[in-house]
């Protein structure tokens, strides 16, 4: 297996652009992508993008990205895996390029939410249809199942979950890129407006239209085209049940936690090894149950930990520097590949007011459904 390295990160600002169609937000971030590595080629694409048939009526993204971006005959693959599309995306051109199969991969992800179609319904189709989105059930609902429960197990309270938000609102107020850049008080996420009890508007992620894109090389071809050396180290996908009713413990994601050991296995590290994680916050209670599968903090003990300020820029794990899904926004099938671009940047030293200082690795986690599905990919500057 070869050696890779991320040599080009591009991604489009995230939020409601009712103006941008799918194939422009997905052509702008891969070109980006492509200047910023500074290839004048690519061997093959890989597009993930969770529902583009349930948003805007349209499919066969692997012809029509690879058309608009001007690559006739190109090898394109367009995956899917809820909202963990496109970090499944990154890991299989990852796969690509480690083999032997290809030198230059462009890895994107995009999704345009905003385009009239029912976003709560679309998105419930990443639940058990028969189980849980039949009967009414939609993504707010089922982690509020989860919230509840790791309230009544471990005593988590909703200042602790609030807390994430005011932690994630903070650094998106330092990204450009952001859906929301304002900050906000724990008091403005207890008042805010119920979703699904105890979950309210600030305990979730938006609706938001977007796409991001990366370029993979291998490790010593990367040397042609940078000097920060930006390596793949670890990478690590699993899957769990589809419906939430179907598990031993509502409150550990398990797919998570296998995908978090398959890629510290890899890369021969612990959790303790990590500078800065962006995981997957679609909700305040999926980043408190996160850190803990990935062994950041205690099982049990994420509420706590995050309410002391250990995930905040300056604490023992900045978690989410980018503003995380809460407040750069989740296009879902963008966001796996978003992640990657803020460890692009905090590695290169190139994240401004948000940077974390001494970041040499950090780890992304991309999460489907309800934990359905998890990839995990850890960065490490050479
Ligand atoms: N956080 C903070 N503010 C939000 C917000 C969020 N998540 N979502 C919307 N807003 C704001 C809007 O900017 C708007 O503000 P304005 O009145 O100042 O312009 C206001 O709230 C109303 O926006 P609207 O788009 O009408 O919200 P909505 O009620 O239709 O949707 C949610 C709110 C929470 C239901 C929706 O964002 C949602 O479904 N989120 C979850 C998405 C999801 O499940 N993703 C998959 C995860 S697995």
């Amino acid at each position: 297996m070869r050696d890779v390295a991320v040599i080009g990160i591009g991604m489009t600002k995230f939020g409601e652009l009712w103006w941008r169609n799918l194939r422009e937000l997905y052509v702008e971030a891969a070109l980006k992508a492509i200047k910023d590595a500074g290839v004048d080629h690519l061997d093959s694409m890989y597009v993930g993008c969770m529902t583009s048939g349930l948003f805007c009526a349209q499919e066969h993204l692997a012809s029509m990205m690879a058309d608009y971006l001007g690559q006739k005959h190109l090898a394109a693959y367009r995956i899917e895996s809820a909202c963990a599309s496109s970090g499944l995306a990154f890991r299989l051109g990852f796969i690509e390029v480690a083999s032997g199969m290809s030198d230059i991969v462009l890895v994107g992800g995009v999704e345009k939410m905003h385009t009239g179609a029912d976003a709560t319904y679309c998105l419930a189709a990443a639940a058990d249809q028969d189980y849980e989105a039949f009967h009414g059930n939609t993504f707010p609902g089922l982690y509020a199942l989860i919230a509840r429960a790791h309230m009544a197990k471990y005593g988590t309270t909703r200042n602790q979950m609030a807390a994430v938000a005011v932690k994630n609102h903070y650094n998106g107020s330092m990204n450009p890129n952001a859906q929301f850049q304002m900050k906000i008080s724990i008091d403005t996420v207890l008042n805010a407006t119920p979703v699904a009890d105890p979950l309210g508007l600030f305990d979730c992620s938006p609706v938001t239209d977007g796409a991001a894109a990366a370029i993979l090389c291998p490790l010593e071809l990367a040397k042609q085209y940078t000097d920060t050396i930006i390596k793949v180290v670890g990478s690590g996908a699993a899957t769990s049940t589809i419906a939430v009713h179907q598990r031993d413990d509502i409150t550990f994601l398990d797919a998570v936690h296998m995908s978090g050991k398959r890629a510290y296995e890899m890369a021969g590290l612990k959790p303790e090894d990590i500078d800065f994680a962006e995981v997957h916050d679609c909700f305040t209670i999926a980043e408190i149950c996160n850190i803990e599968a990935l062994g950041f903090c205690e099982v049990g003990k994420g509420g706590p930990f995050s309410e002391a300020g250990n995930t905040a820029l300056d604490g023992k794990i900045p978690i989410n520097t980018s503003g995380g899904l809460k407040s750069k926004g989740h296009p879902v099938g963008a966001t796996g590949v978003a992640q990657i671009v803020e460890l692009v940047e905090q590695l290169r030293g190139t994240a401004g007011g948000r940077q974390v200082k001494n970041a040499k690795r950090g780890l992304a986690q991309n999460m489907g459904g309800s934990g359905g599905s998890s990839v995990v990919h850890i960065l490490e500057v050479q």
